[in-house]
């Protein structure tokens, strides 16, 4: 895969195969995107990789504790308090789609509900990946990170994978590091569904927008 199919072909997939992804295989993902750029070689990152018995019972938890309306503990705010344009309606859009693409009406609540609570089933996914900054660092190093789960998302793609990034899995720090050993003092910034995509469900079947290039560049000569 070239290197550009792989950047203009990743989606965020929320439907996976029923097949196994090894912890061998998370390792061959992290090989090659242990390669990612960071200020002064700093890699400020960590990864903890879940299959098996631990995604399930992480997500049976999450489950559990988002129906209850437990409290969020996130370490830190993704979004600001308050949201401006154009902003607002982007993330708007994005919302609509998605929901669109799965059948789910604007004013269906619970059918919104229950497309959310996918999230903390890991999509369904085999796999999934919770990255980590250290405390000590500063916003450098979040956005080394930003590059790292890029590039762990890319090589996924190499590798016949398909990723989902996910705050939602970051949301409850508390509830997720009761099933593994966090590393010590570090942030959670997000985590990550891994998987083969199932490419017959539609939620994997529609594009996100994007501003055209002019929109976005300006050059000067
Ligand atoms: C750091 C980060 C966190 C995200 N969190 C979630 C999430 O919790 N749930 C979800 O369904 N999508 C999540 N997304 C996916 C975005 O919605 C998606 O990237 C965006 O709509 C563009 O679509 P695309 O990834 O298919 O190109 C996240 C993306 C990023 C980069």
């Amino acid at each position: 895969m070239d290197v550009l199919n792989a950047i203009e072909g990743r989606i965020s997939t929320r439907a996976f195969l029923d097949k196994p992804v090894s912890a061998e295989l998370l390792g061959e993902i992290i090989e090659t995107a242990r390669w990612a750029p960071s200020g002064t070689n700093c890699q400020p990152w960590q990864v903890v990789g879940v299959t098996g018995n631990t995604l399930n019972a992480i997500s049976d938890d999450l489950v559990a504790h988002d129906s209850s309306g437990g409290a969020e503990s996130a370490h830190y705010n993704y979004y600001p308090p308050e949201w401006h344009e154009p902003y607002l309606q982007r993330r708007r859009t994005c919302g609509y789609m998605l929901y669109e693409a799965q059948g789910i009406a604007r004013d269906d609540k619970p059918g919104r509900m229950k497309s959310m609570l996918q999230n903390f089933n890991f999509f369904g996914a085999p796999a999934g990946m919770f990255f980590y900054v250290p405390k000590v660092m500063d916003k450098g190093s979040w956005v080394d990170m930003g590059m790292f789960i890029q590039s762990v998302m890319l090589a996924a793609r190499g590798l016949g994978l398909e990723t989902c990034p996910q705050f939602a899995l970051a949301m409850y720090p508390d509830v997720v590091e009761k099933h593994f050993t966090p590393p010590q003092d570090h942030a959670l910034v997000s985590g990550l569904s891994i998987g083969f995509a199932n490419p017959d469900q539609p939620v994997n079947n529609y594009r996100t927008e994007r501003l055209a290039v002019n929109e976005i560049l300006t050059c000067y000569d």
